[in-house]
């Protein structure tokens, strides 16, 4: 298929209705807990990494601060293990005392003073999967009420300690008691992951009804082993999947572990690329308080972040998968753009690549190539053959403008002009040229 067939085949899949609750229209971008902080909850110990008002204090913080915050990353969600062991008198959730005296209600005003959304996480089951207490069905009314007394944005449904036929009940029925609560509350569900992400046992169309996001796969852990785990099974569905997605309904392939331990600066890159190709929500989960330069530059790239947050929010997909381990990925973006990744699953050295756009699908004309990472810019004709050079389990991203064609060459230099003084409006994930 040509660029133009596919843009038109992409555009028809989008044609489902999204949930009606005006959010999250580009993928969510902020910061959870879970992979970085779990169910540490020994504040004796370690005050300063425990599960605690502190901990969200401390990143809420860092977000309103160190530029995170106006590039989009907005959301700090909390995970498991928040809770009391026990209901209240009212049989509502409430916090741990020790370790959240304020409430969460408190911790939701410090959000919003500062431009930022709290997220909240709870469990459709009798336990969550850390052993607090779950949202069975009669308590499913009472618990929704209960977030959006306190104000929260957004909210997390686990499924442990439920079954098929429970979970078939729960997640419509937490988002209808989400909605009739008045307040807008970003709805992720974690249902197609224990139900094995594929059909006929998830229906993605009912999902695209019910929830904002939904965790489709098994839980990312701090190793390029788990990302790489994660991405192919990603890219092997595709064609299930990218249908499934669209602006305020998107396909969770989890947090970003950019950051922590366990990725190199090479696979921290190929993370951010391809979680941008995907359209994937943005959730950091890392300790904002020590991350290295390094990887926040990763994390900060106004360019990976636009591409992530195209207001089309087509899911991208892989185009090409040579056996010399190189695969292509893909992803339309508004005003004919487009986003390309060159990703190598090599590990002997850098690997010279050698294409053309036009092996690439793409039509005839001149276009102005972005190098997301390198900030370089060039200009390639479609039958221009040229090499990148892309590291072990690395990554080579371009933005590509608009095709520009001979005897449109005053538009063209609007288009290269544009690129090089570029801003990025979050809010709309659009590009947008500097005064
Ligand atoms: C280009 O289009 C052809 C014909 O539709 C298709 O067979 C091929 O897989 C496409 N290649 C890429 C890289 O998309
Ligand atoms: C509730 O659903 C209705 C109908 O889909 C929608 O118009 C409304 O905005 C929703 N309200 C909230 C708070 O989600
Ligand atoms: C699911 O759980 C419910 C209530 O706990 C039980 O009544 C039902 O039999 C279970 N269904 C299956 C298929 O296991
Ligand atoms: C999936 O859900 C949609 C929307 O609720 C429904 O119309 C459709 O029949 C369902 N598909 C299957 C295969 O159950
Ligand atoms: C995008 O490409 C299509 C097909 O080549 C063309 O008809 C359309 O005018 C282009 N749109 C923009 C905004 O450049």
């Amino acid at each position: 298929m040509h660029l133009a067939a596919l843009l038109f085949a992409s555009a028809l899949s989008v044609g489902t209705l999204a949930l009606d609750n005006g959010v999250m229209r580009t993928p969510p971008m902020g910061w959870l807990a879970w992979e970085r902080f779990r169910c540490d909850i020994n504040c004796e110990n370690d005050p300063k990494n425990c599960i605690s008002e502190n901990l969200f204090i401390d990143m809420a913080d860092r977000l309103a601060e160190d530029g995170w915050r106006e590039l989009g990353y907005v959301y700090v969600n909390i995970d498991d293990c928040w809770s009391s062991m026990e209901r209240d008198a009212k049989g509502r959730l409430q916090a741990d005392p020790k370790r959240f005296p304020g409430g969460i209600h408190k911790l939701a005003r410090y959000m919003h003073d500062r431009g930022l959304k709290l997220g909240i996480y709870g469990d459709m089951g009798t336990h969550t999967c850390g052993g607090y207490p779950g949202t069975t069905l009669d308590k499913i009314q009472i618990d929704a009420q209960t977030f959006a007394d306190w104000e929260v944005d957004m909210f997390k449904f686990d499924g442990c300690y439920s079954n098929a036929t429970e979970q078939e009940k729960g997640y419509p029925l937490m988002s209808k008691a989400l909605n009739a609560t008045g307040r807008p509350i970003g709805y992720s569900c974690s249902w197609p992951a224990y139900q094995g992400g594929l059909p006929p046992k998830v229906n993605y169309t009912l999902l695209g009804q019910i929830c904002n996001l939904w965790r489709n796969y098994g839980d990312i852990q701090d190793s390029w082993d788990s990302v790489l785990n994660i991405v192919d099974w990603f890219f092997e569905n595709q064609d299930v999947l990218i249908p499934a997605a669209g602006p305020g309904r998107w396909n969770d392939p989890d947090m970003l572990v950019v950051g922590d331990f366990g990725l190199s600066m090479d696979q921290s890159r190929s993370q951010m690329a391809l979680w941008a190709i995907m359209a994937a929500p943005l959730f950091m989960s890392n300790d904002l308080r020590t991350i290295s330069s390094g990887a926040r530059t990763i994390l900060q790239n106004k360019m990976a972040i636009s591409i992530n947050q195209d207001p089309m929010g087509i899911q991208g997909r892989r185009i090409v998968k040579e056996k010399t381990g190189i695969e292509v990925f893909w992803r339309p973006l508004l005003k004919n753009a487009s986003a390309l990744v060159f990703f190598s699953r090599r590990n002997d050295m850098p690997y010279r690549y050698q294409t053309n756009l036009g092996k690439l699908n793409y039509t005839f004309g001149s276009y102005k190539i972005f190098d997301v990472f390198t900030d370089k810019t060039m200009t390639l004709k479609d039958t221009t053959d040229f090499v990148v050079s892309v590291n072990p389990t690395g990554v080579v991203m371009w933005y590509v403008s608009a095709p520009a064609k001979r005897n449109l060459r005053q538009k063209f230099r609007q288009t290269i002009l544009q690129n090089k003084h570029w801003t990025v409006e979050t809010d709309k994930g659009s590009l947008r040229k500097n005064k």
